[in-house]
């Protein structure tokens, strides 16, 4: 089922969200939910705050072409971060055609649980390590933006508070 996306500025994209505790059918259905959401927008991470969970869940897949690799990360946690730095020019299906560049570390470790439970840990690197870094940034509340100068962000968020008065009007 697809779930509408929140648009910035929104106080449920400020929250940080909780743990997910119970692996239940209903977890599963949300992770479908997600990814379903994420390849329609299209997009190639989705944040479960964005469909206004509070949740600590995140989908992503940085394949462009070729097979999909859809992953559903519960619980994600940085445990190690390159010092390396790279940039990508960001994007996020909450800030609809806004981009810029953000440097974050090139590669970092990362733990999770999956969908039942189970524990897993890999090295993520090049968009993939951008992408984890932030769709996590969204479990705590923060997002791309955050990273801009006061003025360029201010810029965006006024170019989205107009967006969505134009789509309250148009729906
Ligand atoms: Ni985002």
């Amino acid at each position: 089922m697809l779930r509408p996306i929140l648009i910035h500025p929104d106080p449920r994209l400020k929250k940080v969200c909780d743990p997910v505790t119970e692996f239940t059918a209903d977890l599963r259905r949300l992770a479908d939910d997600m990814l379903e959401t994420m390849y329609d927008a299209p997009g190639i991470g989705l944040a479960a705050p964005q469909i206004a969970v509070t949740k600590r869940m995140i989908v992503m897949d940085c394949i462009k072409e070729g097979t999909p690799e859809p992953m559903v990360l519960i619980n994600p946690v940085i445990s190690w971060s390159s010092e390396d730095v790279s940039t990508y020019e960001e994007g996020c299906l909450s800030i609809p055609e806004q981009y810029a560049e953000v440097n974050r570390p090139a590669e970092v470790r990362v733990t999770w649980l999956d969908v039942d439970g189970k524990a897993h840990e890999q090295q993520f690197s090049g968009l993939w390590a951008t992408c984890v870094q932030h769709e996590i940034d969204h479990l705590n509340g923060k997002l791309f933006i955050d990273y801009l100068g006061p003025l360029k962000r201010q810029m965006i968020t006024r170019k989205m508070e107009k967006l969505k008065r134009e789509r309250a009007r148009h729906p």
